[in-house]
């Protein structure tokens, strides 16, 4: 797959490279020596992917080291360097790798290229596509950042081969709900395609992430901004960010707080009589059947708690991204009582 994505004007190319495509090759096609310092960023379990004879900068894996200490960490390795204004930084890495290095790109001499090779599948699918960089502090993720939208994203899914099979799932839910943002087919593709894709069967895996960037792609090119349609890629997203703060942020994973979110507001939905139960179903059992827990033992006064102090708040109310069936999706705030009866249906005590 080739393609290229306007984002405010500025364009990101995406290659998602083919069996017979290798990143060496692509690299050196497409930036044949352009005179300016090029530094790698990865962590220790990204490391592994760098190319031969690069200059890196490798840090410890986890969302733990997306802070700014990080970030000055890449300026001096790029001082060190003597990367002037022509530098470039190719991050190399899951999504925290990607949203930092990108943001330490946006500020080193007020801008330099970032080119992004994502190595996790939620990176691949989310993460490097969309522009939004940042890292975290304070307690607060992403507090810090910048729209920076990557020249260039190199995806390779053979990558995926040494990704634990937790990171795999949590990748997985983002494709699940690009795929209901979408409509049907992508519903029935990513049906067809999910048990080899969960065998790590590479062309499947490919065939996925594709069909996801493009729908990620179509959806942030018409609101790069996030100022409308942009926010029903938060599906299930405001449910699951109060699930995972409910459960100290150790209970479950992102993607699988995401796929239980998707079903809570699917439910809300379907309690308000705007879901149609049959597409509900059909949701819960792709959910299911890739393997996410579906209940949680947790309190669900917490979790509604915690829906009240979600940061995307507009004048005072939250607002749920809702879906009547697969491809028709609508922003709503909710009844208390429909939010505590969805999460309840999710909890048990
Ligand atoms: N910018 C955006 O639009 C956006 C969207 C979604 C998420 N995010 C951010 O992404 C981050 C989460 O990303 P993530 O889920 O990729 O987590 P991550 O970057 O922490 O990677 C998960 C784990 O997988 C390891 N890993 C990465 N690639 C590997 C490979 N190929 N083989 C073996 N191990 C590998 C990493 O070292 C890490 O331990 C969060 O910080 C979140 O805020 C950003």
């Amino acid at each position: 797959m080739k393609r290229c994505f306007t984002l405010a004007g500025k364009s990101s190319d995406v290659r998602v490279l083919s069996k017979e495509e290798s990143l060496e090759a692509l690299l050196s096609e497409t930036f044949p020596d352009s005179g300016g310092a090029s530094l790698w960023i990865a962590d220790s379990n990204s490391a592994r992917y760098l190319p031969k004879h690069v200059h890196s900068l490798v840090i410890p894996p986890g969302e733990a080291e997306k802070g700014i200490k990080t970030v000055l960490a890449i300026v001096d390795a790029a001082l060190s360097l003597g990367a002037g204004r022509d530098a470039r930084f190719f991050a190399l890495g899951g999504g925290v790798v990607c949203d930092m290095a990108a943001f330490a790109a946006s500020v080193y001499m007020r801008g330099v290229d970032v080119v992004l090779v994502p190595t996790t599948l939620l990176s691949m699918v989310d993460a490097s596509i969309g522009g939004k960089s940042g890292v975290d502090h304070g307690g607060y993720k992403n507090i810090i950042g910048s729209f920076y939208p990557a020249s260039h994203i190199v995806i390779d899914p053979c990558m995926l081969e040494t990704l634990p099979e937790r990171e795999l799932k949590s990748g997985m839910a983002e494709i699940i709900k690009h795929a209901m943002l979408s409509g049907r087919d992508a519903m029935e593709e990513l049906k067809q395609l999910l048990p080899s894709a969960l065998k790590r069967d590479v062309a499947s895996l490919r065939q996925l992430i594709e069909r996801s960037l493009e729908v990620k792609g179509s959806i942030i090119e018409k609101d790069p901004l996030e100022k409308g349609i942009r926010a029903h890629l938060n599906l299930g997203h405001t449910f699951g960010h109060a699930l995972e703060s409910a459960l100290s942020f150790t209970g479950c994973t992102h993607g699988e707080a995401v796929a239980w979110g998707i079903l809570r507001a699917l439910k809300a939905g379907e309690l308000l009589g705007i879901t149609e139960s049959s597409y509900r179903a059909e949701v819960e059992k792709i959910v299911t059947d890739t393997g996410y827990p579906v209940i949680y033992k947790a309190s669900p006064e917490r979790i509604v708690h915690a829906i009240g102090s979600d940061k995307k708040k507009k004048r005072g109310e939250v607002h749920f991204v809702l879906q009547k069936r697969r491809g028709e999706t609508l922003l709503s705030p909710l009844p208390e009582e429909i939010i505590l009866e969805s999460v309840k249906s999710g909890c048990t005590q």
